[in-house]
């Protein structure tokens, strides 16, 4: 967490908290606290603090908006892509096994979402409701969420996007982009785990989690007060710092990446698209990717393969298949996040760690790839 944020939160964690729906002192001292936080939210995402309702986190925001706002009894289909994450696949599945209509939108080679594909499927699907992420956790990559958007009839289709990964790090901008609602996680912009938000302008038709009057009665449980004072102070330290955190993040990358070009059969996926500024996913040819990142991890290097979500489970990332990478290629898939307290010296120290683990051939076991 950033610095900034673990001060704002000790108060609230140390002191004996008041529940915000108290009317004492401790009680309205917690609300301010809250609504301080929904305004930082709303500040940096172009959105009115009215629409911000806080989560558990990015899969209970996807979860509430596929399970709350798609009306299960129209034929009008929802439209999202492959490559989402399984908080919007998962729940996608379930409404898909109730009957509703589902349409997958494919990317392309570079992991971005086809416009020339969708732009033949969307204006006539009539759908409901457009779900896109708006950079994959796996890739990086951008994907035109506000051009999907325009091609949807925007009176009477609700558009939203999982920015789980974006939020924080890229400018995000929902009264210009023209969404209807952001889905996304604290962790992922320096905040604290466990706590997030659905960002959404109109009412559900069913709640998720109901039993309790917070949060407008969109989602009942007493509030993680101390969660989101760290989530609003996150909003604000990101607002405040997105510049600089892009510059370094993405010297960080671009140094990574010229150096891995000189280790024989490196692959960058996404490379030629436009990618968030601290992710690199790639893949040595020759090398097993788990067995790489084991060897990082004694290391001291804390990489992930594929995607962490999925890091547990050795098959193909859903990502690069459906960017047509190969089986063989796609299980060597290595990702690295760089954050703002690493350097180049870091970086070096990777690369050279690498380089030694390749040279060490056949130590490392080896992928058949030819
Ligand atoms: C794009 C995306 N959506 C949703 C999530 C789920 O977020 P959380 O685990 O905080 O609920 C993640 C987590 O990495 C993510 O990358």
């Amino acid at each position: 967490m950033h610095p900034e944020v673990t001060d704002a939160m000790m108060p609230f964690l140390r002191n004996p908290t008041g529940n915000p729906s108290s009317l004492h002192s401790f009680g309205r001292m917690a609300r301010s606290a809250v609504e301080s936080a929904r305004t930082e939210v709303a500040d940096l995402l172009g959105c009115s603090s009215d629409a911000v309702i806080f989560t558990s986190g990015g899969t209970e925001a996807n979860n509430m908006l596929l399970k709350g706002y798609v009306d299960r009894s129209s034929e009008r289909p929802v439209v999202s892509s492959e490559i989402e994450h399984p908080s919007i696949l998962e729940p996608l599945r379930q409404l898909q096994a109730d009957g509703q209509a589902v349409v997958l939108l494919k990317p392309d080679h570079d992991g971005l979402i086809d416009l020339a594909a969708a732009g033949e499927v969307l204006p006539d699907a009539d759908a409901q409701l457009l779900s896109i992420i708006y950079a994959n956790n796996e890739t990086g990559v951008i994907q035109p969420v506000g051009e999907l958007a325009a091609m949807v009839d925007r009176d009477s289709c609700l558009v939203h996007s999982d920015a789980t990964q974006a939020v924080g790090k890229i400018p995000i901008d929902m009264a210009r982009l023209d969404i209807d609602a952001i889905s996304f996680s604290a962790h992922k912009l320096r905040g604290p785990q466990g706590v997030g938000a659905l960002v959404v302008n109109r009412k559900p038709r069913n709640v998720l989690i109901s039993g309790g009057y917070q949060e407008n009665r969109l989602r009942g449980g007493t509030e993680n007060v101390a969660g989101i004072v760290g989530l609003g102070k996150a909003a604000q330290v990101a607002r405040l710092e997105m510049a600089h955190k892009k510059h370094h993040l993405e010297q960080l990358r671009d140094v990574f990446e010229a150096r891995l070009a000189t280790i024989p059969g490196s692959v960058v996926f996404g490379q030629h698209a436009p990618r968030l500024p601290n992710t690199t996913y790639f893949a040595l040819t020759y090398y097993h990717g788990e067995t790489l990142l084991m060897e990082l991890d004694r290391a001291g290097f804390a990489l992930s393969s594929g995607s962490a979500c999925l890091s547990a489970v050795s098959k193909p990332s859903h990502v690069l298949t459906a960017m047509g990478v190969d089986d063989s290629l796609a299980l060597n898939s290595i990702r690295v996040s760089f954050g703002m307290d690493n350097s180049l010296q870091d970086v070096e120290m990777l690369v050279t760690k690498l380089q030694e683990l390749v040279n060490k051939l056949p130590a490392v076991i080896r992928q058949a790839a030819v």
